[in-house]
């Protein structure tokens, strides 16, 4: 089934077009991305996903209901989203958020407490929830206020940028709970703008820039039809890097220097590298560093839009 499907959504602000014609579909279960700059046009097709905004024109269905003009007062129930802001109260405590998000979908006091508890082992909040909001940290925060979008076991949950502001590890940690909520059956889509997230984190990433998705796929499909090649840095002593270079195109290998090193552009690097360090080795030249370097994401939009993934805070 689908969770969601998007048809030719189009925004226009005082006559530019924010998104223009955007059509994708999610399946349930799926880990969606958006990647794309500042700009892209992500909050606002989030925002108009969750039914914040309405779209200039365009149609969006939610498990095959219509989400613009439709009932989203069902739809709402279902879904849950993450605002690129965090949207909690800085004077009330954590829990005080929590209680007031959780009166908001009616739902009763062992309800909640038994949901908060079931987050509480995906989530570390333990210590954060009794303190004001307003003394919390921006990871902190963002970690409660992810509670507070998944509290009512939404089915599709909308997360606008939630890593911004945590640490590697506290992003990393995330993930971990993103893929546990899609274990229990949610179906997630999040923007970024870290490819790496994009990439270990989504099933499939669209690729957003000027309000247009440039790509759509598995992160593996995209690097592999819109990446560059593989390639292998052989780093040797200077003196030493001829002998390398003549070895290498003995067996067959086209090389080209970049700086120090020798380069070879391979589909299976990780494959290769073994059998290129012993025939160098046979030849008595002994490699200082070998590096790998596969297609990234980064790549891929710069491959597409002639600009760089710019990482911005
Ligand atoms: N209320 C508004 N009125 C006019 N223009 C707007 C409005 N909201 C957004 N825009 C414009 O729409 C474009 C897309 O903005 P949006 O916030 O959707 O991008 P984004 O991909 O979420 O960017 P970021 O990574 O910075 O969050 C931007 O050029 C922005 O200036
Ligand atoms: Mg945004």
């Amino acid at each position: 089934m689908l969770a969601l499907e998007v048809d030719s959504l189009t925004k226009i602000y005082d006559s530019s077009k924010v998104l223009d014609s955007v059509s994708f579909k999610v399946n349930e279960g799926e880990i969606f991305g958006l990647l794309g700059p500042n700009g892209a046009g992500k909050t606002t097709l989030m925002e108009i996903l969750s039914g914040i905004r309405d779209p200039t024109s365009g149609a969006v269905k939610i498990f095959d209901m219509n989400a613009i003009k439709g009932n989203r007062k069902e739809i709402n129930k279902l879904i849950g989203f993450n605002p690129q802001e965090t949207m909690l109260y800085d004077d009330l405590t954590g829990m005080e958020n929590l209680e007031f998000i959780a009166s908001l979908y009616h739902m009763d006091r062992s309800t909640f407490k038994s949901r908060l508890e079931d987050l509480m082992s995906l989530i570390d909040v333990k210590n954060l929830l009794k303190k004001r909001v307003g003394k919390l940290s921006g990871g902190q925060k963002r970690r409660i206020s992810i509670i507070a979008s998944i509290i009512h076991s939404p089915k599709l949950l909308i997360l606008d940028e939630p890593t911004v502001g945590l640490d590697p590890d506290a992003r990393r940690d995330f993930w971990k709970v993103i893929w546990k909520l899609r274990d229990r059956g949610s179906t997630i889509i999040l923007s970024t703008h870290y490819m790496e997230e994009a990439d270990e984190l989504c099933d499939r990433v669209a690729i957003m820039e000027s309000g247009r998705i440039v790509a759509i796929g598995k992160p593996e499909d995209l690097k592999r039809k819109y990446g560059d090649k593989s390639k292998i840095f052989i780093y040797t002593k200077l003196k030493l890097l001829d002998d390398a270079d003549l070895t290498l195109r003995g067996i067959g290998y086209k090389t080209t220097r970049m700086a120090d090193s020798l380069v070879i552009e391979e589909d299976s690097p990780s494959e290769l590298v073994p059998y290129l360090i012993s025939e160098m080795s046979r030849k008595g030249v002994q490699p200082e560093r070998i590096e790998i370097r596969n297609p990234t994401l980064e790549d891929v939009f710069l491959n597409l839009t002639g600009k760089p993934l710019v990482e911005v805070i």
